[in-house]
């Protein structure tokens, strides 16, 4: 069973990837804790609801329902939650399970940060890109109307328990979506991660159980050691952020609601791609290899009536921009990125356009 530890200031724990782990979750609740509150979503609670509560046996536990949708996860929501969490009994030795994708890792997590000054979470993530993004590296939070996640807390989780097992109910387009994520990783820091996704395509598109482990335990390999790293994004963790900087600035321009997030991520690391090729960073031949490889999990919805300019003004305004500089996550070659600032406007706009044509 492949365990990665997270080793942060804030605190130290396991990112569990195993075959069959959701029914032994309970082992991972700490005895001592109080009333434990699963965050989860109705189709995620009907799907593998059965198999979290077998291993709860003896624990006093309730479910608290969560809408869903990015549109969802506001402020007003975990308000709700806390109100019917302190009406249901729970106090200071509570704890919180968010079971479920990665709004739910977001919202749940942040519960449980502020609930009573903070309480523990165990992050159980149930969407591919969740299992190797959002459920590991204690990120936390909310939208706001004025923008994604800019309310939010690190709040490091007990543990991540990652089942790839679930994944076998996911949605085809979600179970892609997840993919680009992968991608993601080993464009950034394991080129053989990526040689799996290049090479063995077939097997990863009908979730080869053994592929699917795989490329996920490399993916959370990499999120821990990064994490572990660099807890509060102060340097080596913005290069998770390959493919956002363009990819949030996409969302954004089409309402939260054309793309997926990993969608929006296949998008922008395709752009980014482009702008390393035209300052030469990367070459055509590495930069064809990732464009190729991206093409594998499509397509990705049409990218039609989108305004390149638009979507350079929406990169200002991104939470990831400081004092002004928008910061681009650059391929340098497969395994290997660089963060740079400063790049020309037009250079900018030349690859958004190079890529929405
Ligand atoms: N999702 C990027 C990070 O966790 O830093």
């Amino acid at each position: 069973m492949p365990t990665y530890s997270v080793t942060t200031p804030q605190r130290n724990y396991s990112a569990v990837v195993e075959r069959g782990l959701l029914p032994r979750a309970g082992s991972y609740v700490p005895s001592k804790a109080g009333k434990l509150f699963i965050v989860t979503t109705a189709d995620v609670w009907e799907r593998h609801g059965l198999a979290l509560a077998s291993g709860l046996e003896g624990r006093a536990y309730e479910v608290l329902f969560f809408p869903g949708g990015e549109e969802r996860k506001r402020l007003a929501e975990v308000e709700m939650l806390a109100e019917e969490m302190v009406r249901l009994g729970g106090d200071r030795s509570s704890l919180v399970i968010a079971f479920g994708g990665g709004i739910v890792n977001d919202l749940g997590g942040f519960l449980a940060a502020i609930f009573m000054r903070g309480i523990p979470v165990l992050q159980i993530p149930t969407t591919l890109l969740s299992q190797v993004d959002a459920g590991v590296g204690g990120k936390t939070g909310v939208n706001l109307v004025t923008g994604k996640n800019l309310v939010g807390s690190f709040h490091q989780p007990l543990a991540a328990l990652i089942d790839p097992d679930v994944l076998t109910t996911l949605p085809e387009r979600e179970y892609r979506a997840g993919l680009y994520e992968v991608i993601k990783c080993g464009i950034i820091r394991s080129a053989d991660l990526f040689t799996i996704l290049a090479e063995r395509h077939a097997d990863v598109l009908s979730r080869d159980p053994d592929v699917v482990e795989e490329i996920i335990s490399e993916s959370v390999r990499i999120k821990a050691e990064v994490v572990s790293a660099d807890e509060r994004e102060g340097g080596l963790r913005r290069i998770l952020n390959f493919g956002h900087t363009f990819g949030h600035a996409l969302e954004a321009e089409t309402g939260y609601a054309r793309f997926l997030h990993g969608e929006a991520v296949a998008f922008g690391m395709r752009a980014a791609v482009r702008l390393a090729e035209m300052r030469g960073t990367l070459t055509a031949r590495e930069g064809a290899k990732i464009a190729d490889t991206i093409s594998l999990y499509g397509p990705i919805p049409p990218l039609d009536a989108i305004s390149a300019k638009n979507l350079v003004a929406r990169m200002a305004a991104d939470k990831k921009t400081l004092q002004g500089r928008v910061h681009f996550v650059l391929p340098v070659r497969i395994g290997e990125v660089e963060v740079v600032s400063g790049i020309d406007e037009d250079d900018v706009l030349a690859a958004a356009r190079a890529t929405l044509a």
